[in-house]
């Protein structure tokens, strides 16, 4: 089980999830258009993580995500907190740039979710900040929009982990208006108070020797058919280097 798992031991698997996303041709139209997929950045231990929307052009060619205009801005908003990008780890709710940066389909979301599930699981951050719409339906679970609920922290479960849950606008909305700026920067302010906060409560940990229900083993069959197929990689890709993976 993953939270029994030591820090090495999830870096490891998280790179093996990286392995298996790389070559990822789950959606057929990403999986052309791509120049590479943008698995995710940052430090694997991370009590932040980000989960943006999808690679742009720039993210596409340098494998990176939040590499472009959008990046910048959250380096700065992120210095304003003390904080640098190797303190925390960025993901996205897609791994593969949608061709004209046009919005994800529910489908492509829904192929790709389990990789961000896994990230999630993995790196094991107290605090989850959602940019934008997409991410924060996506792990709200909720259509909510982000204008009405960005800067509201909240408790979630996230697959077996509680969280604290942070909504706040896509950077790139904070590039469009001055408004939009001022309140990303004030979310952004609290931050640091949510960190702080540490872990919430967890779960009850999941009685292995219990005889499951029924109802658990229908959500297990279910949950096992969202994972993507787990493949040893190919012997002809060499171990990605930790800079490949952006890792910390
Ligand atoms: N926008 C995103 O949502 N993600 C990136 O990686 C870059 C821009």
């Amino acid at each position: 089980m993953t939270a029994q798992q030591s820090t090495e031991e999830r870096r490891e698997a998280l790179k093996e999830v990286f392995l298996v996303a790389r070559s990822c041709e789950r959606c057929p139209q990403l999986a052309q258009t791509r120049t590479q997929v943008v698995f995710g950045a940052g430090n694997a231990d991370a009590a932040l993580m980000f989960v943006g929307e999808a690679p742009g052009r720039d993210e596409d060619e340098q494998g990176l995500p939040f590499v472009g205009r959008s990046g910048q801005l959250l380096n700065t908003l992120l210095g304003e907190i003390g904080l640098q990008r190797d303190d925390v780890f960025i993901a996205n709710v897609l791994k593969c740039r949608p061709p004209q940066n046009r919005d994800p389909h529910p489908e492509e979301i829904e192929r790709c979710s389990p990789y961000l599930w896994r990230q999630l699981e993995l790196i094991q951050p107290t605090v989850v900040v959602t940019l934008g719409n997409f991410a924060t339906k996506l792990l709200r679970g909720d259509p909510a929009g982000i204008r009405t609920i960005h800067g509201r922290a909240e408790e979630r479960v996230l697959g077996t982990r509680r969280v604290r849950l942070f909504p706040v606008y896509h950077p790139a909305a904070a590039l469009r208006s001055t408004v939009n700026l001022g309140e990303l920067r004030a979310d952004f302010a609290r931050i640091p108070e949510l960190i702080a906060q540490g872990a919430p409560e967890q779960p009850e940990p999941v009685d292995l020797a219990a005889e499951p229900s029924a109802d658990d083993v229908a959500a297990a069959r279910a949950e096992a058919a969202e994972v993507p197929p787990q493949p040893a990689a190919p012997a002809d890709q060499p171990a990605p280097a930790e800079s490949q993976l952006g890792l910390f």
